[in-house]
């Protein structure tokens, strides 16, 4: 892991006002450049957001073989005419869940392949054996060795797949195996996120032949070959939501353009239900507060539901909303570790193993503390806040802006891994962030 470029010093207690422009989704795209491998023809990518997470995708691309050109600051074009290398470095070990999403293109390929095993954010175990079943299951021989996993097949061959849980990982995985395998695959429960679909989308302009069917089930009937294609991904709704919440945190007024409401509608039903508002806009969605915030009940779940990654800057708008909330976060067991600094800077937020205020979820009864009240409205204070992984991260910026004081931020690498410019981003919409050289290590 890289350290941080620079810290941030975050002075709190103004709204923020004005307009900021969410980039391309993270999640989209960085799967999208692992799809251009599927062809030896060129592919184009506009709407590509500048984050740390990019650039390490097209490096592995690029040890892979693929040349990598930027047309402009946000239009890439990738192309792998051949495979020089089927092994991904043992450096990116840990680095992120993209390596596991590059098998499938490689068997097709190749025939074989050997990849890291993935890293990601610090939020719970993130096992891939939902992956790795799907993938034997079309034929390929897999083998876990402590730090990597080699695979091999002449040719995958579609078929049936049931997944555990809808993950969106294991169903890009399947769906970039089953693209190019020989028949039909069936991938049944699987995650139909925006950012899926729209790989879907990407696919699909590629040549290859995906429906999404009813009942989270999609069918992959495999084609002999794909091309090149130009594709827009959609914006990250994310950094939208992020924005959003920072605007009503703060008692501000935001037009968050190029928010689009059909990926947002669960988070908008519950930023009104606790006293947000919004309104579309000609270029996206504007957020402010409607009147005194007041407690609401948030499950996190799988979409259409209410992303896990809404969770952490909705905690924090939930810090200024009276009377007591209840998140049951259902998506991963171990995703409330970044309250203890907010609980420092004076937030009430207990934690509990118990699926509160809703259904039994897959944690239940497995002494995860998996659900958190959240005591409000309790004013913050600013104090050093070291981010634990890239979305407590915001939460931490959006706490040091509704804080009274300064805040000095460490861990802006895992920030900065996935939200564009956040810096120039905030201060745009007038928050007060200066930037700070990170201290060497080595001095
Ligand atoms: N799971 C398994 N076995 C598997 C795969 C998943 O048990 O083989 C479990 C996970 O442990 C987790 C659940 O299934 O409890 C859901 O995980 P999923 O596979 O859906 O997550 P992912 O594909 O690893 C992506 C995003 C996450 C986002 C989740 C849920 C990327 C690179 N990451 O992760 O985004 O939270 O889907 O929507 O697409 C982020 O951007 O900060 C981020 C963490």
């Amino acid at each position: 892991m890289q350290r941080d470029r620079h810290l941030y010093r975050i002075t709190g207690g103004q709204p923020l006002r004005g307009s900021v422009t969410v980039g391309g989704a993270k999640n989209a795209v960085t799967k999208q450049l692992v799809a251009s491998l599927l062809t030896t023809e060129p592919s184009v990518l506009t709407n590509v957001p500048r984050i740390v997470e990019v650039e390490i995708v097209l490096h592995m691309l690029t040890e892979l073989g693929a040349a990598v050109e930027w047309l402009d600051p946000t239009t890439v074009r990738v192309q792998t005419a051949e495979i020089t290398n089927a092994s991904l470095s043992e450096l990116y070990s840990g680095v992120n869940r993209i390596p596991i999403l590059m098998m499938g293109p490689l068997l097709h390929r190749v025939g074989e392949s050997s990849i890291p095993l993935p890293g990601g954010c610090r939020i719970g175990k993130r096992p891939i054996d939902f992956h790795l079943a799907g993938l034997r299951q079309m034929g390929a021989e897999v083998t876990e060795l402590p730090r990597s996993v080699t695979v091999k097949a002449l040719k995958l061959e579609g078929t049936h797949v049931t997944l555990p849980f809808p993950s969106v990982g294991a169903t890009e995985n399947i769906l970039l195996a089953a693209v190019l395998a020989k028949g039909t695959t069936v991938i049944h429960n699987a995650a139909v996120e925006p950012d899926v679909l729209d790989t879907v989308h990407f696919l699909q302009q590629m040549g290859a032949l995906v429906s999404v069917e009813v009942d989270r089930t999609i069918v992959v009937e495999g084609v002999e070959k794909l091309r090149g294609a130009r594709h827009r991904p959609i914006n990250d709704r994310i950094e939208a939501a992020s924005f959003a919440a920072a605007a009503v945190a703060t008692d501000g007024r935001v037009e968050v353009c190029g928010a689009r409401q059909e990926h947002l509608v669960t988070f908008l039903n519950h930023l009104r239900k606790l006293g947000g508002e919004f309104q579309t806009t000609e270029h996206g969605i504007l957020f402010y507060r409607e009147r005194k915030l007041t407690a609401e009940h948030v499950e996190t779940g799988v979409h259409p539901g209410f992303m896990t990654d809404w969770q952490q800057p909705l905690v924090v708008l939930l810090t200024q909303a009276h009377g007591a909330s209840v998140i049951h976060e259902t998506i991963y067991e171990d995703r409330f570790g970044y309250t203890d600094q907010l609980n420092q800077m004076g937030a009430n937020i207990a934690l509990s193993t118990e699926c509160l205020g809703g259904r039994d979820c897959r944690f239940a009864s497995k002494d995860f503390e998996h659900s958190a009240i959240v005591m409000g409205a309790t004013p913050l204070r600013g104090m050093p806040l070291e981010i634990p992984d890239l979305r407590a991260g915001f939460a931490y910026i959006l706490a040091a802006l509704v804080a009274s004081g300064t805040s000095e931020i460490t861990g802006t690498r895992y920030l900065e891994r996935g939200y564009e410019d956040p810096v120039g981003k905030l201060r745009s919409i007038g928050a007060q962030v200066e930037t700070v050289p990170a201290p060497d290590p080595t001095d």
